[in-house]
């Protein structure tokens, strides 16, 4: 299988979490092209949901052409589910997040579920987390000195993602040489850095659900549970 079939898997599989939700209920959607995927899927099930609030302008654009309504977080007084890819995730459901540039408003609507589910491609999964470039959104004007407290902090060596600008007006620095053995702890100490608006480190907030795909099936795994499955 190639790697967009088996993102295109774990999509499909992110259906059944859905099946137990009432009518009236509204879903996180993340951003990226496994949830393209999985938007798609959603739009051809005729699964009935009032709506879904979308985590970038992207996501939007394609919700919005599949006929699914939007809804701001302001009108989801709950969130019953969000779904997401990652750049990574370990083993303790910890992830890098923000390849795409859209962590920041992935972090809000992830923080307003109850659940989050996060599909993708076995490539994903990792030992620890750090390999992928770590994404942190900035503020334009602090970016060299956030990059130099960055760099301080964790050893590693950030590199602006140049020519590139977030949905919400920021920069994004890709921090390289990374080995992140405590993400929560890291998570933590750079949201302490003034000029950062989000860090790639989804540790506070990890995934719930995992539906990991590989050539064999796709696989779920809950977090801090023996339930795991075979599809
Ligand atoms: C978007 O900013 C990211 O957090 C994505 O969730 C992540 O990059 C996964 O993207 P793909 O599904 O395209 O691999």
């Amino acid at each position: 299988m190639t790697p967009d079939e088996l993102k295109k898997a774990a999509a499909l599989a992110a259906l059944a979490e859905l099946q137990a939700l009432a009518p009236e209920s509204l879903i996180g959607i993340g951003t990226g092209s496994t949830v393209n995927h999985f938007i798609d899927a959603l739009a051809a099930s005729g699964l009935r949901i009032r709506g879904a609030v979308s985590s970038s302008e992207a996501s939007s654009q394609r919700l919005a052409a599949r006929g699914i309504p939007l809804a701001g977080l302001d009108e989801a007084a709950a969130l019953p589910i969000y779904i997401d890819g990652a750049d990574e995730i370990d083993h303790g459901f910890n992830m890098i997040k923000g390849g795409g540039g859209a962590l920041t408003r992935e972090k809000i609507v992830a923080a307003a579920a109850d659940r989050f589910v996060c599909i993708c491609d076995a490539s994903k999964r990792v030992a620890v987390l750090g390999r992928f470039p770590l994404p942190v959104e900035v503020i334009p004007m602090a970016r060299a000195q956030v990059a130099r407290a960055i760099a301080r902090l964790t050893g590693g060596e950030p590199r602006w993602r140049e020519g590139f600008v977030t949905d919400n007006g920021h920069h994004i620095l890709d921090v390289h040489g990374l080995a992140i053995p405590d993400p929560r702890a890291l998570e933590t100490e750079l949201n302490q850095i003034a000029g950062i608006v989000t860090n790639g480190l989804f540790a506070r907030r990890g995934a719930d659900v995992l539906l990991l795909a590989t050539a064999a099936g796709v696989q779920r795994h809950e977090r801090q549970s023996a339930t795991e499955s075979s599809r």
